[in-house]
């Protein structure tokens, strides 16, 4: 049963027998599976067909071993309900031609119709048909990271536009986030009854956001956003990059699981956030690109301080690059379901 799955008891604070594992960016460039695909469709074409969203959510799994698979995907796609459009560049990220920088450009904002996502659905039923017991991961992005891209027009350093928005037409910069809040909300509920048994809210850009900021604009429209879910029952996934300086607030959010880059120790985040949350993280992927001995010794440190917890996930601090070797990642889900029985022989048993 999905249910009792060891990844979605970890979520709930459950017993379960080994650390669950997975990896944000698991299905994508570093697998020569995935870039076969890619040689005769883009990605947007492979998110926007069920039948190759599929392949690539289920060929990761399968490959690597992990605990949970995540709907292939992009945080963008939600955004086809709009009518906005938007591409992805290769090597740039989402690229949106129009960027909304004004008031006027956000009271034009049409009404969102999820039927136009009706592939992503029909994606989800066939993905979770074939993954068995393993639980699949539904996500979208946050409205902070997602109004960023909608307001500078690609990815930015500076947030200039996003902030100027924020501060400058405050009231124009709350109905954009309660707009895609909603969208949001609709987007994920239909993603759970398609079948996806844990939804996964990806904040990458809130960390650019002072405390002051965030609790101003961008908290109380995630804590409505995690009162809607909660009637849903499944696990939901909070994960912001360069957020440490946030993780109290975003434990006081309604998540039940909160997702950390690699900057902050996990034992730190731990004692920021409370023992209410679940943690997920949070090794630098960089060490992907390392070597086994930096991976060992950098997933050693984390295990050492959370594979007791009874709420820790062990996920990357950010996406898989993709330039890691699949026999690396690989050794490292075997290595981590492996943590338990090592630990007993260091320890003399
Ligand atoms: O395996 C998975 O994790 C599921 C699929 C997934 C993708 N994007 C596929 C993808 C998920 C969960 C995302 C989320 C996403 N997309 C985020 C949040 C997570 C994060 O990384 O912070 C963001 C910010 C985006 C926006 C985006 N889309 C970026 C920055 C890029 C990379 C551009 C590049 O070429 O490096 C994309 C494209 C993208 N999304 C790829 C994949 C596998 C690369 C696609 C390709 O060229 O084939």
């Amino acid at each position: 049963m999905v249910g009792d799955s060891r990844f979605l008891r970890a979520c709930r604070g459950e017993p379960h027998d080994r650390v669950p594992v997975w990896f944000m960016r698991q299905a994508g460039r570093y697998q020569p599976s995935y870039r076969a695909l890619r040689a005769r469709y883009s990605m947007l074409q492979l998110a926007r067909s069920p039948k190759l969203l599929s392949d690539v959510t289920v060929s990761a799994v399968e490959e690597l071993g992990v605990d949970a698979a995540i709907l292939f995907s992009d945080i963008m796609i939600p955004l086809d309900g709009t009518g906005i459009t938007f591409d992805i560049e290769e090597n740039v990220g989402p690229v949106v031609a129009e960027p909304l920088r004004t008031g006027h450009d956000i009271a034009r904002l049409r009404t969102f119709s999820p039927g136009l996502l009706n592939y992503v659905f029909e994606g989800i039923r066939l993905t979770v048909d074939r993954l068995g017991g393993t639980p699949l991961i539904g996500f979208s992005g946050a409205p902070f990271t997602l109004a960023s891209y909608l307001a500078e027009g690609g990815p930015s350093r500076t947030y200039r536009w996003t902030k100027r928005l924020m501060w400058a037409e405050e009231e124009a910069f709350k109905a954009l986030m309660e707009y895609l809040s909603d969208m949001v909300v609709r987007y994920l509920t239909a993603q759970a009854q398609a079948g996806a048994s844990a939804l996964q809210l990806f904040d990458s850009w809130v960390g650019a956001l002072s405390l002051s900021d965030y609790r101003s604009h961008v908290l109380p429209h995630m804590r409505r956003i995690f009162k809607d879910l909660a009637k849903l029952q499944v696990p939901l996934i909070y994960f912001g990059v360069g957020a440490q300086h946030l993780l109290a607030d975003m434990a006081g959010s309604g998540a039940t699981v909160l997702g950390v880059d690699w900057r902050i120790p996990l034992p730190m985040a731990r004692a920021a956030a409370g023992s209410a949350v679940g943690l997920m993280g949070n090794l630098d992927p960089q060490r992907l690109l390392a070597g086994w001995p930096a991976v060992e010794s950098g997933s050693r440190e984390i295990l050492r301080s959370m594979s007791r917890d009874p709420q820790f996930i062990f996920n990357l601090g950010h996406g898989v690059p993709k330039e890691v070797d699949p026999a690396l990642l690989k050794r490292l889900v075997s290595w981590i379901h492996g943590w338990e029985s090592e630990k007993m022989e260091e320890e003399g048993y």
